[in-house]
């Protein structure tokens, strides 16, 4: 059974936040706490520093300052790979699939990263067929199914979104870090896709999810945060933030 003060642990608390490079501030004193279930929206002008934290937040750099903590777990010194054991997932602004490679094997090496990849001799190794099951489950949920066997490469950008949440999904990740996922896929693809991240979170997934698309946003998130020049200018729920004349200010000139 699960502890009250257990429970209580948030999914992400991030305290101090800050990340300099080359003598330039890029993010300063970024305090927050995601609790477990949570879907957290993130937005703010370009550059104002959205993917740095989730830079920060996966590993690929590492802070100036300050700390996080996934489910109570400090993760000073944890490269990204071992942040995706935890159970912490990635997409990217621009697509990161292996083109190359069918759609099926792309989600098959997530599975099988997942549990075979690790060195640690206590953990069994998930087997190639454990995977494969993980995998096909993945792109079912997705609604990629059909096209298992197609190089990912030949996808449209709305599937590629796809097959990058199936991806997570495959590698049993809980918490979503998820960078514009709405770039660059046609617009007749956006409620497709709005709706299977609502499912993802639906199922119990912990979301953070960085998108310019403000009905996307505003559909899906419980809380949205807003960066603005390496800070934190805003946070709270949806109709607060937009009504907030700081947020509009920091917008001006860009459609909020
Ligand atoms: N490693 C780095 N070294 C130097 N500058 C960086 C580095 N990473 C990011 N920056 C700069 O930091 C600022 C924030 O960049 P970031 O990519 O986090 O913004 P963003 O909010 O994601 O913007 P967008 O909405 O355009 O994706 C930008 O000015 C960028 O040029
Ligand atoms: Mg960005």
């Amino acid at each position: 059974m699960t502890s009250i003060v257990e429970s209580q642990v948030p999914a992400l608390h991030v305290s101090g936040l800050g990340f300099h490079a080359g003598g330039v501030q890029i993010l300063a004193d970024v305090d927050i706490d995601v609790p477990r279930g949570a879907f957290v929206g993130i937005i703010g002008p370009n550059g104002a520093g959205k993917t740095t934290f989730l830079n920060l937040l996966s590993g690929l750099l590492i802070p100036s300052a300050g700390a996080i903590e996934l489910e109570g777990r400090n993760l000073a010194g944890t490269a990204p790979s071992q942040r995706s054991q935890f159970g912490l997932g990635r997409t990217f602004q621009t697509s990161s699939i292996f083109g190359a490679l069918s759609v099926f094997e792309n989600a098959r090496l997530s599975a099988q990263a997942r549990f075979g990849g690790s060195a640690k001799f206590w953990r069994r190794p998930r087997p190639l067929d454990e995977a494969s099951v993980a995998a096909r489950d993945a792109l079912t949920m997705v609604g990629l199914a059909e096209m298992a066997e197609r190089p990912s490469g030949a996808l449209s950008h709305g599937d590629k979104r796809k097959l990058e949440l199936a991806i997570l999904v495959a590698a049993e990740a809980k918490i979503l870090l998820l960078d514009e996922p709405m770039a660059g896929v046609n617009s007749e693809d956006v409620p497709m896709l709005t709706e299977l991240i609502g499912r993802l979170h639906g199922e119990g997934r912990t979301v953070l999810m960085v998108e310019h698309h403000m009905a996307v946003v505003v559909g899906l998130a419980d809380t949205i945060t807003v960066f603005d020049s390496g800070r934190l200018l805003a946070m709270g729920d949806p109709q607060t933030v937009i009504a907030n004349v700081d947020v509009q200010r920091a917008y001006l000139g860009q459609p909020l």
